[in-house]
């Protein structure tokens, strides 16, 4: 199933988990992948040259004035397929993010045009730091990954977030993204994700924890594959995808609208969403107070995916299910019903117990089909679910009456 024979460049900037990079690279090699290690100047001193020759067992290019004849930045950007830095550090992110180019591998990533994924690694405060994170967000709208820093103990000894994660976490999402075919090429993919909000007062408001991530891991999936993609955002803080088209929205009417609106030209719809069920029968325009707060009268929202399934001709719908069942099986059975009730193709259930999954960037859970398939999904990233959930639907889009 992983590719075989990929060249990989692994870029290797200067931070103390550079020696993890090692383990990453012979499991790389494992799947099959051939690596072309590029450390830069001060990365050498924590895993040395000779270390990545041997074992890379290729050469291993450190300087742009080197072999200039053979224009090593950009014959090392063509021959790749994809280019992964690990460990980042804030530095190699904020120069990439402002296009500068130093060095060698600077030099290959602005020439490159292939994915390009960051496994950050540093101290918290230099992670958490305003200017980091900016350049964090810069690189993803600009359709980079950018993989989360685990928590846990640091070199220093602290205990925090921005510990080099595990190579499977790197591995998964290296995969994954080389697996993205064109295969959504002409379609045209509308999701919606987030969660809506109703007013009850200019203060407060009905709302949920949905924090729209697995929406934009979708987005992000489907327009890697060539899709067309349209993004109906309610409430998410997440920088806009390049490529993507992002209609923000509030609340449920708002959103229905949107989807509405694009409905018709869509070949897939993705409701990813998680809609408020009620909205406050009145706003007030001032703020209640709290003696008057004892009750808010509501009015149901539309079922807005059932609304669009009516009208449907073509497309391919898909939901979610986020359950809270007492068992497995009962969750099942709950996403299985509202699959029907809601003339969906596919869903995704998942079991939402105390909060799990909300804000995370993995998620584990069933996606079924309305023909009676089942799927696992083991705990993965939510990309790595996007794209086992538009595998599916270009199967439903070659063989429509399967
Ligand atoms: N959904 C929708 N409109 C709503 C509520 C939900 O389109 N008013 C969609 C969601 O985007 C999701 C699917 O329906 O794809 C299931 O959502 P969920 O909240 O689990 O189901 P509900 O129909 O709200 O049922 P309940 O809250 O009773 O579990």
């Amino acid at each position: 199933m992983y590719p075989r024979g990929r060249e990989i460049v692994l870029g290797v900037s200067g931070g103390i988990s550079a020696y993890k990079s090692c383990d990453l690279l012979r499991r790389l090699q494992d799947l099959g992948f051939l690596i072309t290690v590029i450390p830069t100047r001060s990365s050498l001193n924590f895993v040395g040259l000779s270390t990545w020759e041997a074992l890379s067992g290729r050469p291993v290019p450190t300087e742009l004035w080197n072999n200039v004849h053979q224009v090593p930045h950009i014959a090392l950007a063509k021959q790749a397929d994809a280019i992964l830095v690990a460990p980042a550090t804030a530095d190699i992110m904020a120069k990439v993010a402002t296009g500068i180019a130093d060095d060698l591998l600077t030099n290959v990533i602005l020439a490159s045009t292939v994915p390009l994924i960051f496994v950050p690694a540093m101290h918290s405060e230099m992670w958490l730091n305003s200017a980091t994170q900016a350049n964090v967000q810069l690189l993803r709208s600009r359709g980079h990954l950018v993989i989360e820093p685990d928590s846990g103990k640091l070199t220093s000894g602290d205990v925090g977030v921005g510990r080099y994660p595990d190579s499977s976490k790197i591995v998964d999402c290296l995969t994954t993204t080389l697996q993205s075919r064109a295969d959504l090429r002409g379609r045209s993919v509308l999701i919606s994700t987030g969660g809506t909000r109703e007013a009850i007062d200019p203060v407060r408001f009905i709302g949920n924890n949905s924090s729209g991530r697995q929406g934009y891991a979708l987005a992000y999936a489907a327009v890697a594959r060539g899709a067309q993609v349209t993004l109906v955002a309610a409430n998410c803080e997440i920088a806009d995808i390049e490529g993507v088209k992002t209609v923000h929205v509030t609340t449920a009417l708002e959103m229905q609208a949107a989807l509405e609106s694009h409905f018709e030209s869509a070949d897939v719809v993705i409701m990813a969403a998680a809609v408020a069920d009620v909205r406050p029968s009145v706003f007030n325009s001032t703020k209640i107070a709290k003696e008057d707060l004892s009750a808010i009268p509501v009015v149901k929202n539309p079922d807005i995916t059932k609304e669009l399934s009516r009208r449907k001709s073509s497309q391919i719908m898909v939901g979610f299910a986020a359950q809270t069942a007492e068992s497995r099986a009962e969750g099942l059975a709950l996403a299985s019903a509202k699959m029907k009730d809601k003339g969906l193709d596919l869903v995704y259930f998942n079991d939402v117990s105390g909060g799990a999954i909300f804000g995370s960037d993995k998620t584990a859970g069933v996606i079924l089909t309305a023909t009676g398939d089942t799927y696992e999904f083991n705990s993965g990233l939510k990309v790595t679910l996007a794209n086992r959930i538009l595998d599916l639907v270009c199967d439903k889009l070659s063989y429509p009456n399967d």
